[in-house]
């Protein structure tokens, strides 16, 4: 399930150049609350992604890389959904990588990884209902449309995949 075209570690404080970059591109933070992030926003969000990994330790979102330049491509995996109690899965990459289905094979190596290291039952996903190429990434990961939904105050579209379903489509791939 690890993705041999990509490098995915954890996200570190070092990566705050690339995370800064990436949240600061007007193209990425189209369908992001919030839109444009400063700098100190895009380190308040990283910080968010370290407290989850010190919290809960093998499981958080990763920095996503080529596997063979090691350049940055993007970020992805899981963080607490806003105060639900659950957790969803989130990505966003640099524009020179879309449409190649690096967000794809991204999402379901941090998918697999999760369910491996945790006991979670199930995994949540949101977005924008216009954001189809997001959408497209949690159908393509298994995650099932369930209903319309309101998160970090706006309106979203909710996904949702449980252990069973992941099991049943990694085992029937
Ligand atoms: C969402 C995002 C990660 C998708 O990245 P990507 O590299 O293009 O994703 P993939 O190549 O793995 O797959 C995208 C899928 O969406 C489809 N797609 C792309 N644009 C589309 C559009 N306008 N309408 C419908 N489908 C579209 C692609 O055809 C592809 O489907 P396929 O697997 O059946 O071929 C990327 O656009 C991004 O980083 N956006 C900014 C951050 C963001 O919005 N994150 C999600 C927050 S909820």
């Amino acid at each position: 399930m690890w993705p041999a075209r990509l490098s995915m570690w954890p996200l570190a404080a070092g990566d705050i150049e690339d995370i800064a970059r990436l949240y600061g591109d007007a193209e990425v933070t189209q369908y992001l609350a919030g839109g444009v992030r400063t700098r100190e926003l895009a380190r308040a969000w990283l910080d968010e992604q370290l407290a989850f990994w010190h919290k809960h330790h093998r499981i958080g979102r990763f920095r996503v890389a080529d596997g063979t330049t090691r350049a940055f491509v993007g970020q992805c995996g899981v963080r607490d959904l806003d105060d639900s109690g659950e957790i969803e899965l989130g990505y966003a990459f640099v524009p020179a990588a879309w449409g190649r289905g690096i967000a794809t094979e991204a999402a379901r190596a941090a998918l697999d990884l999760t369910f491996r290291n945790s006991d979670l039952d199930h995994i949540a996903g949101i977005t924008f209902p216009e954001n189809l190429p997001s959408k497209k990434v949690l159908i393509n990961c298994g995650l099932r449309y369930v209903r319309e939904d309101h998160f970090y105050g706006i309106d979203v579209s909710y996904f949702s995949i449980s252990r069973r379903e992941w099991q049943a489509m990694v085992s029937a791939a």
